[in-house]
């Protein structure tokens, strides 16, 4: 799947978000090591904290079937310019791939490419005592 498709099924994810609260849909797609991809929306909740970013539904459906390795996400939004991840989901991201790339693409096609080793350095020194 290339990056077109793959911001593409990000972009259809994205209609299915559960953002009464925001009014701010985001959707996210990622690809597999093993060319499979699994996409996701934010899913919020009455009571906020309990949202979910669109990023993070992509990841764990593709860890509940199996997956591990990942090459790429893409997230799509409204926006002006291209979203970066939020800072509990460079986290999550980073539990599986450390130097993930990230593909930020806004509904008019402007698309910025990210590395989540610039965004997110040092992810898990120090934690459980990893270098
Ligand atoms: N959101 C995402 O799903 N992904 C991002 O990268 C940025 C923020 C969601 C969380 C919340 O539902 C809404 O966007 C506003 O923050």
């Amino acid at each position: 799947m290339d990056d077109v498709d793959l911001i593409e099924l990000a972009r259809l994810a994205r209609t299915h978000a559960h953002a009464p609260y925001s009014g701010f849909a985001v959707g996210a797609a990622i690809a597999c090591d093993d060319g499979s991809t699994f996409s996701g929306c934010n899913v919020e909740n009455l009571s906020f904290g309990l949202t979910i970013c669109a990023e993070r539904v992509a990841i764990g459906s593709a860890v509940a079937a199996g997956k591990r390795g990942f090459r790429c996400i893409a997230i799509v939004a409204d926006t002006d310019a291209p979203v970066s991840p939020c800072g509990a989901c460079r986290q999550v991201m980073a539990e599986f791939s450390p130097d993930l790339r990230i593909l930020s693409s806004t509904l008019k096609g402007q698309t910025q490419e990210f590395h989540l080793g610039h965004l997110l350095p040092r992810a898990s020194t120090g934690i459980l005592n990893r270098p």
